[in-house]
């Protein structure tokens, strides 16, 4: 499939030291800030999803068109689009200049060769986790901006917002 150029593909994912990403189908961490930096990038836009994310998350979120990838024909949910393979997820994304791909591993994935952007939320500490961000070859991706925080409702939990590009080299 041909991506059109200006298409800005974007992962968004929160993860820790070692690439933690999720335990027992649930997110490992609920930082308010992190939260809300999600919605406010996403909004508006398409969101592409595993089924394993969206059953995590239970509900379609408002405001974005919900794509879940799923090979079992017979999925159905409420206010989603259903995708069986990226090519038709994608399709499904033809008016959005910047999907977001939101997870899970396998999503990730599936999607981290035709990405341009990576927003990333590290957290600096190690966690129980059995599902993981895929490793990246940090010579293929440009750091273009990097902020820490100090998370209001968490304890002593710090992390730190990343903004990757891939770069054309
Ligand atoms: N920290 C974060 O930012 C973050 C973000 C998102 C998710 N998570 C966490 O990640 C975990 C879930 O991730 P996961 O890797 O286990 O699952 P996932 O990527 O959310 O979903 C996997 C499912 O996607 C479908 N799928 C995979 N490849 C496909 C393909 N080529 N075509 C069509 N469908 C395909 C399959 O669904 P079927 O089995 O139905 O065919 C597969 O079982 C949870 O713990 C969640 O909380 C964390």
């Amino acid at each position: 499939m041909k991506i059109k150029k200006d298409k800005n593909i974007t992962i968004i994912a929160a993860i820790g030291k070692n690439n933690e990403l999720g335990f027992k189908n649930k997110l490992i961490w609920n930082i308010k800030e992190d939260l809300k930096r999600f919605k406010k990038l996403t909004i508006g836009h398409s969101i592409i999803m595993g089924r394993k994310t969206f059953e995590s998350i239970s509900k379609s979120l408002p405001g974005r068109l919900n794509i879940v990838l799923t090979k079992n024909k017979k999925f159905k949910a409420e206010n989603v689009s259903i995708a069986s393979n990226i090519f038709e997820a994608l399709e499904l994304t033809k008016d959005d200049n910047q999907p977001f791909i939101i997870g899970g591993s396998e999503i990730y994935s599936l999607f981290l060769d035709m990405t341009e952007t990576i927003e990333l939320t590290r957290v600096h500490d190690n966690f129980k986790a059995d599902t993981f961000f895929p490793d990246l070859n940090f010579n293929d991706w440009d750091k273009i901006s990097e902020k820490k925080y100090y998370s209001d409702n968490l304890d002593n939990l710090s992390f730190s917002f990343i903004t990757y590009k891939k770069n054309k080299s």
